[in-house]
């Protein structure tokens, strides 16, 4: 319509057709299209990533306002690199190091940081905190698996077509938010802060864990929708 001088040749009526099919089918637009805007960057995504979402916005605005010069930080389970390419595209004085459990969220994650120029992020595979040494970050942030396993959610929707790693995460959906607490409580150096995203029902449950493993200036925020969706704390100095 906006083009009336070009002409669709078949091939691209063909691709078109199948683009609608699979659209009815229920695969995201983000899978169709194969990329997805998060902050101010476009990042590719997969099938094996999940498709970042605006919500987590609101964990690098906070991550940000925590950020000094010359930091050391973390963002497990990285995905597509949404949390930690938005990081490093504001802040190139500090170390941004980006993990995952998945080797080919991780090609997702690099090939990100190469087309939007953010090479000083460095990636490391493994499950959360294992590969890093007592009292070596000063700030960790993650957004985590954190939906009940049981949750009906998981057969609708986007969610169908996400990796389940990216999803579920136990009984109460709290498995990984377990690990990552109790964990970072070991690997932050003194004041280190530590801030993760959950489900809006969760957070008085991720407070307590927090709390549990030392942390203290517990704080919950919350999201566009008034709901709270991130718990950040510092460990005591
Ligand atoms: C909810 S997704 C978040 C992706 C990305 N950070 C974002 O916000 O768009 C959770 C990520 O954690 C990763 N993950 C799951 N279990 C893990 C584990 N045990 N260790 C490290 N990463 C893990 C998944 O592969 C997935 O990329």
């Amino acid at each position: 319509m906006t083009r009336p001088e070009q002409s669709v040749d078949p091939v691209q009526t063909q691709q078109f057709r199948q683009l609608i099919a699979q659209r009815k089918q229920g695969h995201p637009v983000a899978h169709l299209t194969g990329q997805r805007g998060f902050w101010t960057l476009d990042l590719q995504v997969t099938p094996a990533t999940l498709i970042p979402r605006p919500d987590t916005e609101l964990l690098v605005e906070l991550t940000l306002s925590k950020l000094k010069s010359g930091m050391s930080i973390a963002d497990l389970g990285t995905g597509s690199g949404a949390i930690a390419l938005a990081l490093a595209s504001e802040r190139q004085d500090v170390q941004v190091i980006a993990t995952d459990i998945s080797a080919q969220a991780l090609i997702t994650a690099k090939l990100n940081a190469f087309q939007n120029q953010l090479q000083q992020v460095s990636f490391i595979r493994g499950q959360w905190l294992a590969a890093f040494a007592a009292r070596s970050l000063d700030l960790i942030v993650s957004n985590p698996p954190y939906i009940e396993d049981t949750d009906p959610h998981l057969g609708q929707g986007d969610l169908r077509f996400e990796p389940r790693t990216a999803l579920a995460s136990g009984a109460d959906g709290l498995d990984d938010l377990r690990v990552i607490v109790s964990q970072a409580a070991q690997v932050l150096r003194p004041g280190g802060w530590l801030l993760t995203e959950h489900g809006y029902l969760q957070s008085a449950a991720v407070q307590a864990l927090f709390a549990s493993s030392g942390f203290i200036e517990i704080s919950a925020h919350q999201d566009f929708g008034g709901r709270d969706r991130v718990v950040m704390a510092q460990l005591p100095l």
